[in-house]
């Protein structure tokens, strides 16, 4: 097939978003315990913490993690994780219907992120608690000293505040399995009244209320609208979810989620401004994308299936080259976002539907679908682009017909350096891809993640079996580029 784009750097979109960079830690299966802690480990420092994760997130180039969760969140008591680690309860974390030890909690957790160099992003447990406790959370946490939460943190060792700026008001409470599900009615004004409060609190601190769990949810559109009718003016963000997999063996539609994505997202902002309308409000509200990735939910037996077990092996699943082509095209998806979109985290960091895998007591390594996000968190700078390639477009079962070419570029204006990250979502054929570029830009790297085998993955023994390999690079005539773009590839193309 054939397609052409047309890069411009006058046609923005609007600066590179860092936070759209974000990760995900939850107390969740092995993403904690034995994931990124895990005292005893060869590479464990003097905190527990494992050395080879760290340097991992740090290549990954993650800006910001969520924690705790998650489900995880909803039937948390944060006291229960600070202070001397002896006197932490063992409890029962019933949204994985796992025994949770308590060992690492807030602080463990934001000297973690210290030396990860990432931005924490909280989330508050409004499921079976409500604005007493989470004013009491930002004061632990926030305040500097001479109140007795304040003091409490000094006593626990914690001089300075951890001054969290980004704070989740619950997780997923539309949904049936949260524990405190609510309807949007109930949430809405529970999440009003804990805004108001942490708003008292700190007025510089952002807030996101929580979207729906996933846009197949009853309420999908509804709950939003609602929820913002009740707290518009004191939040700042609202939430989306989405998790792709190819569980039905439909790999055009799995191949096509960029698009779904994309979707969602114009949906969710067209509801935020019809209430900012509504309300004749000049303010504009944000997507928090604080959950997204290729999950395979066909893996997972559910929660019930659980028996109280102390870090399980929870959804640690094996991803491939096509996940990785599937997570290129999400991020893709988000940087053409970057407008809207102001907060993404993929979930989850470690283990746990995760790009680091890790064995407790052994080696640490990267999934394939590490390589797309480390490169385009390395290399997405400046301003994105406004691009539109003229495709073919594939019919798909689920998500009707979504274009072959799913592409975005960045242009940094100091270094002039201008990158073009592009899918070729057909299976079948490589596309000629003809490009028109600004004058004096001349390529300087190819990278494509493809393979042979669409099947192939990382493991412990070959943890390198996928990785981005240098493309044959576009070919230059004059302000004319043309480029070949491999079947199911994600590629990235940098020019200087
Ligand atoms: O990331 C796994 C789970 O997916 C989270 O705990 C929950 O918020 C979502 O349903």
């Amino acid at each position: 097939t054939t397609a052409r784009l047309t890069l411009d750097p006058a046609f923005r979109i609007g600066p590179v978003e860092p936070r759209l960079f974000g990760s995900f830690v939850e107390h969740m299966g092995r993403c904690v315990y034995t994931g990124v802690f895990e005292p005893g480990h060869p590479l464990a420092d003097a905190d527990g913490l494992r050395t080879d994760v760290l340097e991992l997130t740090r290549e990954l180039g993650v800006t910001l993690v969520r924690y705790p969760g998650g489900n995880f969140v909803s039937n948390y008591r944060w006291e229960d994780g600070v202070g001397p680690a002896e006197e932490r309860p063992a409890r029962l974390d019933l949204a994985w219907r796992s025994l949770e030890g308590n060992g690492f909690g807030l602080n463990e957790f934001m000297a973690w992120a210290a030396k990860a160099g990432v931005e924490p992003m909280m989330a508050l447990n409004l499921g079976t608690r409500g604005v007493a406790e989470a004013l009491e959370l930002v004061e632990y946490t926030n305040y500097p000293g001479g109140t007795r939460l304040s003091d409490l943190r000094r006593s626990h060792g914690v001089d300075k505040p951890h001054d969290v700026r980004l704070w989740c008001l619950g997780n997923e409470l539309d949904g049936p399995w949260q524990m405190g599900h609510k309807t949007a009615a109930e949430y809405g004004r529970l999440a009003a009244e804990t805004a108001r409060a942490l708003k008292r609190f700190d007025g510089g601190l952002s807030l996101v209320a929580c979207g729906s769990s996933n846009s197949g949810m009853p309420t999908f559109g509804a709950w939003e609208a609602e929820v913002l009718e009740a707290t518009y003016e004191m939040v700042d963000y609202i939430s989306l979810h989405a998790y792709y997999d190819p569980s039905d063996g439909d790999a055009d539609s799995f191949l096509a989620s960029g698009a779904d994505m994309e979707h969602m997202i114009r949906s969710i902002t067209a509801t935020a401004d019809h209430v900012g309308a509504k309300l004749r409000s000049k303010k504009r509200i944000r997507l928090s994308f604080d959950e997204w990735n290729v999950w395979y939910q066909s893996r997972f037996s559910g929660e019930s299936s659980l028996d109280w077990e102390e870090r399980p092996r929870l959804i640690e699943d094996t991803y491939d080259v096509t996940d990785a082509v599937v997570v290129g095209s999400l991020l893709i998806t988000l940087l053409r976002n970057t407008d809207r979109v102001g907060v993404a985290c993929q979930a989850q960091l470690a283990n746990v539907i995760a790009p680091i895998r890790t064995e407790p007591g052994g080696p640490a390594w990267r999934q394939s679908i590490f390589h797309p996000f480390a490169l385009t968190a390395r290399h997405a700078r400046g301003q994105v682009l406004r691009v539109e390639p003229e495709c073919e477009v594939i019919p798909t079962a689920r998500y009707g017909e979504a274009p072959a070419i799913w592409a975005t570029a960045t242009h940094d204006e100091v270094t002039g350096e201008l990158v073009l990250f592009v899918v070729n979502r057909d299976r079948n054929a490589p596309c000629a891809l003809e490009l028109t570029l600004p004058e004096g830009l001349r390529p300087v790297e190819h990278l494509e993640l493809t393979d042979d085998d669409l099947s192939a993955v990382n493991s412990a023994d070959v943890p390198d079996r996928v990785v981005p390999r240098p493309g044959d690079g576009p070919r230059l005539e004059g302000r004319r580029a043309s480029l070949n773009l491999s079947p199911v590839s994600w590629n990235i193309v940098r020019f200087a």
